[in-house]
């Protein structure tokens, strides 16, 4: 229980909100965590919409079950990749035909890279900001040893953004801008996984135009939660993952966007069999399948794929505007209460306020202790190295009133007593692989 006397008017204003807010009956379409946990994780993984349960029991019992190798027509297995695009182009903001939902994050990126490398020999520099995630390091490196066995040297350009409250950092219009005819492209988050600092989408895509960049946008922090209106915004090449804000479950298959403009100029470069143009025909030789089907490789996970499209269909019902409305409404909500009653006992915001996205990063010395303390308050939030926690909002399923529980049981949680106890339990507990 919220103790009101301590919270007061915020106590009362959040019941307020949740009276009026026009979302909240959609909290019951989720298999909600028992116990009255709060679930501060949907950044990471979201929770079960009720109605995918029925759409992974039909596609078991009905189609597989039912139909066998007819699945594949019958059920339309096949067309899924491209479907599930059309029904996450009102969420992304792009043209039915500029989506795929194939492969995962990592393995997208690393298409669209080699596409653009590909098509345009004279790109020789890639941007990595520090902040990213750290599988598109990983793939960078990868793509630039392989090109670099083929006699194509390329570089790599390490910048720091995140303090800046421009919205076009300094280090990134610079490394855009080039030197002598060199022509970058940068791979950018644009949410950072740790921090929560979101980039400005159309500011970033209209300077890099004016310089002669390409940008390829991971949308995992965003998609489903932020408002990213792709074509308004400039947005040429995309990927993001579904098992964060949008719900798609654990493991769920990613999508990939390519502006129409650019997609008969890129080709795949894992090539695979159902991206080819006549799949059936089993020809050795590679032809690409029109459009943005091109980027398909091998054949697609149906019962995954089936998870999806519940979970895009209720992101679609509520209306992206209306959620990145709320997600921003309810992180200028949680972080004053975090000034106001977390920040005197050491807490501070790590997420710069100017440019954030739907998840809050708190930074504490003892953080991790904090964490364990939180969990035996029935609080999950997550713990990033050295000192951070990450406190997501999915405004399909937080309340308001959550938000104020949650400064509550923080404020218990840094007691003395309940960081020693923490500590003294993380020394007799094993925590998992996946923290
Ligand atoms: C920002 C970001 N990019 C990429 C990935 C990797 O995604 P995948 O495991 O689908 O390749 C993650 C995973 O959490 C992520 O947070």
């Amino acid at each position: 229980m919220v103790d009101s006397s301590t919270f007061g008017r915020a106590h009362a204003d959040a019941i307020d909100r949740d009276a009026q807010d026009p979302l909240a009956p959609l909290r019951e379409r989720f298999v909600l965590p028992g116990d009255g946990r709060l679930y501060f994780v949907g950044n990471s993984l979201g929770l079960l919409p009720r109605a995918t349960i029925d759409a992974l029991r039909c596609a078991v019992e009905q189609e597989w079950g039912g139909h066998a190798i007819d699945g594949w027509n019958r059920s339309g297995w096949w067309d899924m990749a491209l479907r599930l695009g059309g029904l996450l182009a009102p969420i992304v903001g792009a043209g039915q035909d500029e989506l795929l939902v194939t492969d995962s994050t990592t393995l997208n990126a690393y298409k669209l890279l080699g596409a653009v490398l590909q098509a345009e020999p004279r790109r020789d520099t890639i941007i990595l900001e520090r902040s990213n995630f750290p599988s598109n390091a990983h793939l960078v490196e990868g793509m630039t040893e392989l090109m670099a066995s083929a006699g194509r040297r390329l570089r790599t350009r390490l910048i720091d953004v995140e303090q800046e409250a421009v919205p076009v950092p300094s280090q990134l219009a610079e490394a855009m801008a080039g030197e002598d005819g060199e022509r970058a492209i940068a791979l950018l988050s644009h949410v950072a996984f740790r921090s929560g600092f979101r980039f400005d989408l159309a500011a970033v895509n209209r300077a890099a135009r004016e310089a002669g960049s390409r940008v390829i946008w991971d949308f995992s922090h965003a998609v489903g939660v932020v408002e990213i209106d792709a074509r308004r915004h400039g947005v040429e090449l995309g990927v993001g993952c579904s098992y964060k804000y949008l719900n798609g479950g654990p493991g769920a298959p990613a999508w990939l966007m390519i502006a129409t403009h650019l997609i008969e100029g890129l080709s795949n470069p894992l090539r695979g069999w159902v991206g080819h143009r006549r799949p059936f025909a089993m020809e050795l030789g590679y032809e690409p399948a029109p459009g943005i089907a091109r980027f398909r490789c091998g054949t697609c996970p149906v019962l995954s794929m089936r998870a999806l499209e519940p979970a895009y269909s209720l992101t679609a019902e509520a209306g992206i505007g209306a959620i990145w409305e709320k997600a921003s409404g309810q992180w200028d909500f949680a972080s004053s209460l975090v000034a106001e009653h977390l920040a005197p006992l050491g807490v501070e915001v790590a997420t710069p306020p100017h440019r954030h996205g739907a998840h809050l990063t708190l930074r504490h010395p003892r953080a991790m202790d904090w964490k364990r303390a939180l969990a035996a308050r029935r609080v999950v939030v997550d713990f990033r190295p050295p000192d951070l926690i990450r406190v997501a909002i999915q405004p399909l399923n937080t309340r308001w009133i959550d938000l104020v529980d949650f400064v509550n049981r923080a404020m218990e949680a840094l007691s003395p007593e309940a960081l020693a106890e923490a500590k003294a339990e993380a020394a007799a507990a094993s925590e998992g692989i996946v923290t």
